[in-house]
């Protein structure tokens, strides 16, 4: 569950709410509720600043208990930073910020004020969405394979109001993008034991079951057997957990040619015979980050009644090392026919990929989107704070990275040129599934741009975005508002 979205124009100073949160900018200038706040309190905030025992740092926070003439017991004060330089990263930053203070509350309840702050280039329903986002960014807590006792330790936080007029669609808004990046979060974290293709398929089936107008349609490898999805199965065939394709259909609008969400869905990505070194390999329980966000996304859409036509396309395999497995050299023929030689059974996700990008073609989109946790070298590329965008569609790319800086779950555009095309050649097969040395990420795509000619579509390589490294690291649920933002924006 998610948190509880509403909207209140109570003022800040005579909330009932257990928790009031604020913004003060580094100038000692204060938010127009802190400000209020402050007046009530004779002074209290004012003297806090001046005795420089808190900072309004960008980020930073202190909490503020029994203040007199304050109904609210608690008052989060929330550094804005810098009030000619506050914008949008400045207010995702302090909404950041107050969600991961306000988790260690023993509040259930929480009322902001930030969303009264002026935010340039940006409306009101982008303040609550963002600042609702961000708050359930830190409400959600992992517990599916804790003990009870730690169990209890979630967040006690349930619902959290925001300043301004109440406004119902942004409001749907933020809870069904909310929705959707919970659903994709909870899939990537949990354990590859628990987290099998047959899960995922499940999973998405339970949503249909529970969903009117939404069917679902789970392959298994017979059927697959039957397609010629030879490409998918070969990276298949090492692992006992039996692949799956999972087809989710919404039809909300009428006649019109769907919008296709392809996502890789590696439940465990060990590398396979050519196995990847030990260390950071448990983090490969993730590289089922492209199916997680394509099915919140998703969740999203049908949660928001979109009226538009939507099949999300999901491979699910898992990469395994086995006496069965396929192999470096190995030839595989794919669905489209094409085949393909094996020079790295880690460079599975594209072969997979390929096969669900045939397969989707049947149902005649008018865009394919895929998203992928596909190289490391898109992560060298751009690091951990922007998903690699690559298509050769100019409006598709410029609606998607537009997508992503409103969400500010941004893309980065790279080139699908041709001159990068030839890494591909083989003595062996049409072509091969490792490019040459450099530009990783590109030749991947290159790869997956022979599998939808003739279609507008667009690569989304999530491989830095999709989840935060190291033992605490947590799915972080992108690409959910970039491509829910993106489908938004097609019902405009
Ligand atoms: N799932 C990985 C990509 C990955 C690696 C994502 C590390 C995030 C962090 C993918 O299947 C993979 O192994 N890619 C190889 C491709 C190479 C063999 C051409 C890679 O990036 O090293
Ligand atoms: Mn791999
Ligand atoms: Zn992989």
């Amino acid at each position: 569950m998610t948190l509880n979205f509403s909207q209140t124009l109570d003022p800040s100073d005579s909330s009932n709410s257990p928790c009031v949160i604020v913004g003060v900018f580094t100038d000692g200038g204060l938010s127009p509720a802190a400000a209020r706040i402050d007046s009530a309190s004779s002074g209290a905030i004012k003297r806090l600043l001046d005795s420089s025992d808190i900072t309004a740092k960008a980020g930073s926070s202190a909490l503020l208990f029994a203040l007199p003439g304050i109904k609210s017991e608690r008052v989060l004060i929330v550094g804005l930073g810098d009030k000619a330089k506050f914008n949008a990263a400045a207010f995702n930053k302090a909404s950041l910020e107050a969600g991961r203070a306000l988790k260690s509350l023993p509040v259930a309840s929480a009322a902001s004020w930030l969303t009264e702050l002026d935010v340039p280039g940006h409306d009101s329903a982008w303040k609550l969405r963002t600042a609702a986002l961000a708050a359930d960014m830190h409400a959600y807590r992992y517990t599916a394979t804790l003990k009870p006792k730690d169990k209890a330790k979630a967040p006690q936080l349930e619902s959290i109001a925001f300043f301004g007029e109440k406004d119902d669609r942004a409001l749907a808004e933020a809870a069904a993008m909310a929705k959707g990046v919970r659903f994709a979060r909870e899939l990537g974290n949990l354990p590859p034991n628990i987290c099998t293709p047959e899960y995922i398929a499940k999973q998405a089936s339970e949503f249909a079951d529970a969903k009117k107008g939404v069917s679902c349609e789970v392959l298994e490898r017979e059927e697959m057997e039957k397609l010629g999805m030879g490409s998918l199965l070969g990276v298949a065939k090492g692992s006992v957990n039996t692949p799956r394709l999972v087809v989710l259909r919404w039809n909300g609008g009428g006649e019109a040619k769907p919008y296709a969400l392809v996502g890789k869905g590696v439940t465990f990505d060990s590398g396979g015979i050519s196995l990847k070194p030990g260390p950071a390999m448990e983090e490969m329980k993730f590289d089922m980050c492209g199916a997680a966000g394509m099915l919140g996304t998703f969740v999203s859409a049908v949660e928001l009644d979109l009226p538009l036509n939507l099949v999300c396309v999901v491979a699910a395999v898992e990469n395994m090392p086995d006496g069965n497995s396929y192999r470096p050299s190995d030839v595989l023929t794919s669905m489209s026919g094409q085949t393909i030689e094996v020079l790295n059974t880690d460079a599975e996700g594209r072969l997979i990929l390929c096969d669900a990008l045939t397969y989707v073609q049947k149902f005649e989109p008018q865009v394919i989107i895929d998203a992928a946790t596909l190289t490391g070298a898109c992560v060298v590329a751009l690091g951990k704070h922007a998903s690699g965008l690559m298509t050769e569609d100019e409006e598709l790319a410029s609606e998607l990275l537009a997508a992503g800086n409103h969400t500010l779950d941004r893309a980065w555009r790279l080139p699908l040129w041709d001159d990068y095309q030839s890494a591909l050649d083989s003595a062996f097969a049409d072509f091969t599934n490792l490019g040459g040395k450099y530009g990783g990420a590109i030749t991947a795509g290159c790869f997956l741009s022979r599998f939808t000619t003739g279609y507008r579509w667009a690569h989304l390589d999530i491989a830095g975005t999709a989840w935060n490294e190291g033992r605490k690291g947590l799915a972080t649920g992108r690409p959910v508002p970039l491509l829910t933002q993106y489908l938004i924006d097609r019902c405009a």
